[in-house]
């Protein structure tokens, strides 16, 4: 019997219960397109369909759900009440025949639609199939309007060979009681960490950075080095890495650190730099980060810069505060040591 037969005018017994009356108030008989197989797909298939079928049971076809599982059938069309499918998902969560196994249970107005549809003849449209829910991993992922993509890095060039003058210059920072380390095993580039001398350090100490051209990274923050003072980082063509926050640098500092093309990261947070500075940086092709946290540079000032260098990440503020602090307790722990 066709369930269209039966609507509009359903018979009374099929209102019987009181909570299919209070889940389904006065309208025609379960759906099993809208009401059951949704619940079927998202409840059940998962265990019971094309990938697994638990306890021999499969519940994406008709045939396979009315056949049953390994203790029997499960679905007695006209019999919702005693149906073992029905009996499962009325068990306390606690007990081991409960289903689903694992998850949340079915609610109330769930259990009774698929009690509702077996007791109404568990009419399942002929060629109707449940597919296995898509599972969001499996989804293409979602895309995501691309930005500009970041500067490429710039390269460091695999034959280097640190000129002689360097073990002379590095003698010479190791008096003001800064080492100049390589930043690997086995690799002839170096980096300088002044911020520790802080303010002992003056234009006159870091004059012979000059000659050590194998410099990828140099820290000058809090040092007292003026834009004068940083004419002989002009020499450090594979510089990647300028520290000068906190420093009393200013525009005019910006001309010597034009010249340093593989440049990929500045910090500038807490100088007096303004808009007019960062003219001297649009040619910087590989510059990634820029931090200019409390400095004169203005929102649009900075938008001028990333117009110029597309893909340009610029710092104006609240993360730079956060390593900021990260980097004080850091010292702090040093000091301890
Ligand atoms: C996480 C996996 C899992 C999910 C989800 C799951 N089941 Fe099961 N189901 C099982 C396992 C395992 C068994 C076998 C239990 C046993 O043999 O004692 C089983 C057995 C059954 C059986 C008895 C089969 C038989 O004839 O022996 C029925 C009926 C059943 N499940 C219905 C459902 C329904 C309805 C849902 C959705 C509301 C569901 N299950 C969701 C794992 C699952």
């Amino acid at each position: 019997m066709g369930m269209s037969n039966r609507t509009p005018k359903l018979p009374a017994v099929l209102f019987a219960t009181a909570t299919f009356a209070a889940a389904f108030p006065a309208i025609a008989a379960v759906d099993f397109k809208g009401a059951v197989a949704p619940i079927l797909q998202e409840k059940c298939i998962e265990c019971h369909g094309p990938e697994k079928q638990k306890g021999k049971l499969r519940l994406d076809s008709k045939a396979d759900a009315f056949k049953g599982g390994k203790s029997g059938v499960d679905i007695k069309p006209g019999d919702g009440a005693g149906s073992d499918l029905v009996r499962r998902l009325q068990l306390p969560k606690s007990d081991d025949d409960h289903m689903p196994p694992e998850g949340d249970p079915l609610s109330a107005a769930q259990i009774d639609a698929l009690k509702q549809w077996i007791a109404e003849g568990a009419n399942w449209p002929d060629g109707v199939t449940i597919s296995p829910k898509v599972v969001a991993s499996a989804a293409p992922a979602p895309v995501v309007p691309a930005g500009p993509p970041p500067p490429p890095p710039s390269e460091l060039p695999k034959e280097f060979k640190p000129e002689a003058a360097e073990a002379a210059a590095i003698a010479a920072i190791a008096k003001a009681g800064v080492d100049v380390p390589v930043i690997a095993q086995n690799v002839p580039w170096r980096s300088v960490n002044l911020r520790l001398a802080g303010a002992s350090v003056t234009d006159a100490t870091i004059a012979p950075l000059k000659d050590i051209k194998s410099l990828v990274e140099v820290n000058l923050a809090t040092t007292k080095v003026t834009d004068a003072g940083l004419a002989p980082l002009e020499k450090l063509t594979y510089l990647q890495n300028l520290q000068l926050q906190l420093t009393g640098v200013t525009d005019a500092g910006l001309a010597h650190v034009e010249k340093l093309e593989n440049l990929m990261v500045l910090n500038l947070y807490g100088t007096a730099v303004t808009d007019a500075g960062l003219e001297h940086l649009k040619g910087l092709k590989h510059l990634r980060s820029l931090y200019l946290w409390q400095s004169k540079v203005t929102a649009e000032g900075a938008k001028k810069l990333q117009d110029a260098l597309p893909g340009l990440y610029v710092n104006m503020g609240w993360e730079t505060l956060a390593a900021a602090k990260e980097e004080k307790k850091d010292e702090k722990k040093e000091e301890k040591k």
